[in-house]
C-alpha cells in the first residue's frame, strides 16, 4: 500500500454493510487499514429508521481495537450515554438539535471516560454549536439530512466546514478534529479534505463498493491536499 500522504482518518459507517455479518464489516475495516468505526445510531425519533444499539457495540468490541466513533442520532441522547460507554464505545456523539442542555450531555459523556462529540444538521445555524466547541473533542458536521446511507453531498458543506474550521482556530481550539458525515465519495473526498475536514466518514462508498478493502485503501491514497 502506498504511503499515506495526508494526516485525515476514515471511518467507515458500518450502516452501509451488511448487518447479518458485521464482523465481516469490522475484518474489511482492519484489512484496509481505516482508523475508526462509525456506528449510526437511530431511533426513528430523530430521524425515520432504527438501527443499532448499545449491545451491538458490546458484541463488535472485543471484535476491534480500532476506536468505535458512536454517532447517536437520537431524541433523547442522555439516556444512552452510559450504555454505550458500557458497551465500549470510544467517542460518543449527540446531536445539538436533540437537547436543550447541551453542556448537561458533554459532562455525562465525559464522567464515562469517553471523547466527545457534537453534531449538527444541514440546515442548523453554526451559531448554536460555537459555544460548545471548547468542550468537545469532535465536531461532526453532517454534510446530508441524517437517517440514509448513500445520500448525496450537500452543496454548502465545504462552506459550513471552512467556517467552523475557522472559528476553531481563531479560537485556538484546533485541537478539536471537524469529521464529515454524509455524501463522502473518493471522488469528492479531496475537496471536503481541502475545506478543513480531519476526519470522513464513508458508508455506502466503502461497503457497496466490489472492493470495500480496496476503497479504504483508495481514500488513504488521495494525494495530498496541500499538494505536497
Ligand atoms: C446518515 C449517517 C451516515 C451514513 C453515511 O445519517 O449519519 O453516517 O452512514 O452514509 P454515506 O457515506 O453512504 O452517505
Ligand atoms: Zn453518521
Amino acid at each position: 500500500m502506498r504511503k499515506m500522504t495526508t494526516e485525515f482518518k476514515l471511518a467507515p459507517s458500518i450502516l452501509s454493510a451488511d448487518f447479518s455479518d458485521l464482523g465481516s464489516a469490522l475484518k474489511i475495516c482492519d484489512e484496509g487499514g481505516a482508523h475508526w468505526i462509525h456506528v449510526d445510531v437511530m431511533d426513528n425519533q430523530f430521524v425515520p429508521n432504527l438501527t443499532i444499539g448499545p449491545p451491538v457495540v458490546r458484541s463488535l468490541r472485543p471484535r476491534t481495537k480500532k476506536f468505535i466513533d458512536v454517532h447517536m442520532m437520537v431524541v433523547h441522547p442522555e439516556e444512552l450515554v452510559e450504555p454505550f460507554a458500557r458497551a465500549g464505545a470510544d467517542n460518543i456523539t449527540f446531536h445539538i438539535e436533540a437537547t436543550d442542555d447541551p453542556d448537561e450531555i458533554i459532562k455525562l459523556i465525559r464522567s464515562c471516560g469517553c471523547k466527545v462529540g457534537i453534531s449538527i444538521k444541514p440546515q442548523t445555524s453554526l451559531n448554536d454549536i460555537y459555544p460548545f466547541l471548547d468542550k468537545v473533542d469532535i465536531v461532526l458536521v453532517m454534510s446530508v439530512e441524517p437517517g440514509f446511507g448513500g445520500q448525496g453531498y450537500l452543496p454548502g458543506s465545504n462552506e459550513r466546514i471552512s467556517a467552523i474550521k475557522k472559528f476553531l482556530s481563531d479560537n485556538c481550539l484546533d485541537r478539536v478534529l471537524i469529521e464529515v458525515d454524509g455524501g463522502i465519495k473518493l471522488h469528492n473526498a479531496k475537496e471536503v479534505l481541502s475545506a478543513g475536514a480531519d476526519v470522513l466518514v464513508a458508508g455506502s462508498e466503502v461497503f457497496r463498493s466490489p472492493e470495500p478493502i480496496k476503497t479504504i485503501q483508495e481514500f488513504y491514497q488521495l494525494s495530498n491536499v496541500n499538494g505536497n
